[in-house]
């Protein structure tokens, strides 16, 4: 199985290190896993003057699946859009056809204190939100600059993105997030904004029909704001949260203050073909990298998602994430996490408890 290994920028390559040395861990126990490393975002613009390499997207697009770190730098902010670091995840999604993004949002016991809500609202929280990750305003055309054609401001710079979203790519997304309900508590919300935007009115209409197809799902729908506040009043209410990629990138980080820190979240973005790239879903965090203080675990769960989704090696996944609630219930905690009471450890401390926790 080979995994393209693709660390980039901050804290980027400690993180994928962990990761890394919990799935060489698993692979002592009989697995062939081949990981090949390439440069990505800001580290590969550094190197060759681009954030996406062409043989570091050959090497992804001919891999398993993918294990992605992080990008993003400050240092880059004022570099041309097409040579920014984002650029490198964004034209992964894209090349790769990465339409399906999972996150889940789950609260370990161990962490029910870190949470920035009252114990009683969130412990044993455990929801998914389906976001898709190739449309929507992200993608949209056109988009640019340009001297304002019409209106009161006649004459003046504006600039302008197109939200959009086809028939076909909100059926796919509706069937993964359905699929998924069905394996779980069998609730699916949709999120949306369809009382002011058309796109929005489509896809309410769309998942509405695909969700003929799934009679044992109980289908309701919110708008986006409405679940932004559910999200913080009643959590636990949610099962399943379908909705586009803006509105999901959005929500997932609210999400994911429920369940401690940012740095317990991961994901995983999957095409038609079961391939898919696995990262966690924070950022690179430039401000610590480099620090030995980032917490491994988005990441390393990350993984353990890459082994469920793309390497037909469930049980090997449920191991990890039991190895991470072990390392979480021996009061480890990195600095994003640590309470009095706990012991402070390093990224790298945290990635040898999981490693030791695995057996
Ligand atoms: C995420 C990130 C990305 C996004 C950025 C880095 C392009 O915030 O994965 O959520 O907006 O999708
Ligand atoms: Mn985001």
């Amino acid at each position: 199985m080979n995994i393209a290994v693709l660390p980039g920028d901050g804290i980027g390559p400690e993180i994928i290190a962990e990761a890394v040395k919990v799935l060489q861990r698993i692979a002592q126990d009989g697995f062939d896993f081949t990981f090949e490393t390439a440069p990505v975002g800001g580290a590969a613009y550094a190197a060759s003057g681009h954030p996406l390499p062409e043989a570091t997207l050959n090497l992804a697009k001919a891999a398993d699946a993918v294990l992605f770190g992080a990008v993003g730098d400050w240092k880059y902010d004022t570099l041309e859009r097409h040579l920014r670091p984002e650029q490198a995840i964004l034209g992964l999604r894209k090349n790769l056809g990465l339409f399906a993004n999972l996150r889940p949002a789950i609260l370990y016991a161990e962490l029910a204190d870190a949470s920035s809500l009252k114990p009683e609202v969130v412990s044993g929280l455990d929801i998914l939100i389906v976001r898709e990750l190739t449309g929507d305003i992200y993608f949209g055309q056109p988009r640019g600059r340009r001297t304002a054609p019409d209106g009161a401001f006649a004459g003046q710079p504006e600039a302008f993105d197109t939200m959009r979203y086809s028939r076909p790519e909100i059926e796919r997304i509706a069937h993964v997030a359905f699929k998924a309900a069905q394996g779980r508590n069998k609730r699916l919300t949709s999120v949306d904004k369809a009382n002011v935007l058309e796109t929005f009115q489509f896809w309410k209409d769309v998942v509405t029909e695909v969700g003929q197809q799934y009679p044992d799902v109980q289908l309701d729908h919110m708008y986006v704001d409405n679940a932004a506040m559910q999200l913080v009043k009643a959590p636990k209410k949610f099962d399943v949260i379908v909705t586009g990629n803006m509105f999901g990138d959005i929500l997932s980080d609210e999400a994911s203050m429920l369940t401690g820190s940012i740095g317990m979240l991961p994901s995983a973005s999957l095409n038609e073909k079961g391939q898919g790239l696995y990262e966690p879903s924070h950022g690179s965090a430039p401000d610590i990298a480099g620090q030995g203080i980032a917490n491994p675990l988005a990441t390393i769960l990350s993984a353990a998602m890459m082994l469920r989704h793309s390497l037909g090696l469930p049980e090997q996944a449920d191991r990890i994430e039991a190895a991470v609630q072990k390392a979480l219930a021996q009061g480890l905690r990195t600095p994003d996490i640590h309470a009095p009471g706990t012991q402070k450890v390093s990224t790298a401390q945290m990635g040898d408890a999981v490693v030791a926790a695995l057996g």
